[in-house]
């Protein structure tokens, strides 16, 4: 018995055909033992999910054969907010973290949103409440409240426009000129602000919320990387401490770091960031060598196959959001999405050049 409420169906030669082109291109990935436990599951929610008219968001950090098995959306945080919000069919299932589920329903009222397990969190996300951000406001009246998107829908409700990582330097810039003013509040990752705060000339009044994944990186992991590879090209997420972005070659976000990969193919790479990253990236670049010095997140580790499985068949747990707390969160994520993505970590040049002006931690 599999450790959701169905036993695993079986590996029949009809799942193995349905499911050869996948088994491909996870060859390296996953042993044929693994794959005749998982290829089943993988056909069986292809089979529930045309029957269901559901769809699969699938975070980057999500392993590989959730990744490129069963996500008909795969990406960053920004990217699968945009997904959801031109997503046509009736079921989102969010293979990601709890504060993904809530944006996809803020978006997308009409659609039922499942969370294939309600203890996926995210140490963001409950870093802050919705009462700190009205406190918070009330501290720095006419100032504009920008909000990653890792935090609850009743803390964005409270905020006047999210940001991601792929976003937040614009975002910040954009509020600091439609507000009319030269400093912004920007919840609830210190360390994003603080990275944020050296790539922009606009003061950042930051909080003191950390993610307990990027954090337990530092600048030694990154000078130990280059001693014992010193060919390779150093990538990190922007919610690392700054002294590792500014060890690094490059920052950005999830989507970014693949788009780095993908167009510039470089030798050697090192992530700094979660595990299943390189592992679904280098499905797709089989020409570069992933260095692995990664940390896993427990909450995305708790969505497998078997769970999302498990979430179509029985339509659970279905995620709902207050409606006056939905329509107020909706505005600021709306706003974010309104605005356009930007190609590139703008201005990371300045990161590099030692522009360190610092943050009002609150
Ligand atoms: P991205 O926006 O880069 O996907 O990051 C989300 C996240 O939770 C990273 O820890
Ligand atoms: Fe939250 Fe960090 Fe996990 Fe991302 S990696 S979901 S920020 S705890």
């Amino acid at each position: 018995m599999a450790d959701g409420a169905f036993p695993f169906p079986e590996f029949t030669p009809e799942v193995e055909a349905q499911t050869a082109a996948i088994r491909d291109k996870l060859r390296d990935k996953i042993t044929p033992l693994e794959w005749r436990l998982q290829a089943p599951l993988i056909a069986e929610i292809q089979a529930l999910k045309r029957e269901r008219n559901a769809v699969v968001l699938a975070h980057n950090y999500m392993t590989p054969e959730i990744y490129h098995g069963v996500g008909d959306f795969v990406g960053d945080s920004l990217g699968l907010a945009i997904a959801a919000a031109r997503s046509e069919a009736k079921i989102i299932v969010q293979a990601g973290v709890m504060f993904m589920a809530e944006t996809s329903k803020v978006l997308c009222p009409d659609k039922t949103v499942l969370m294939p397990d309600l203890e996926a969190g995210c140490s963001l996300a409950a870093s802050i409440t919705a009462a700190d951000v009205r406190l918070i406001r009330a501290r720095f009246p006419g100032l504009p409240v920008v909000t990653y998107v890792n935090t609850t829908a009743e803390v964005k409700a409270e905020t006047d426009v999210c940001c991601t990582s792929a976003n937040a330097v614009a975002v910040v810039e954009w509020a600091a000129r439609e507000w009319g003013v030269d400093r912004v509040i920007l919840l609830p990752d210190e360390y994003l602000a603080r990275n944020v705060a050296r790539q922009t000339n606009v003061g950042i009044i930051a909080w003191k919320g950390r993610c307990e994944v990027h954090e337990r990186f530092d600048a030694a992991d990154i000078a130990e990387m280059r001693r014992a590879w010193p060919d390779a090209e150093i990538l990190a997420h922007p919610e690392c401490p700054p002294e590792v972005l500014a060890a690094s070659d490059f920052a950005g976000s999830t989507a970014a770091m693949t788009d780095y990969v993908a167009t510039r193919r470089p030798r050697r790479v090192v992530l700094i960031t979660e595990c299943s990253m390189a592992d679904n990236i280098a499905c797709e670049a089989p020409e570069t060598e992933f260095v692995r010095p990664c940390n896993l997140c427990p909450h995305m580790k708790r969505i497998s196959l078997t769970a999302i499985r498990d979430a179509l068949r029985e339509g659970r747990h279905v995620v709902e959001v207050d409606a006056d707390v939905a329509s107020r969160a909706r505005l600021a994520v709306q706003r974010m999405i309104d605005l356009p993505r930007p190609e590139r970590p703008a201005r990371y040049d300045l990161v590099r050049a030692g522009h360190a002006v610092d943050v009002e931690l609150i």
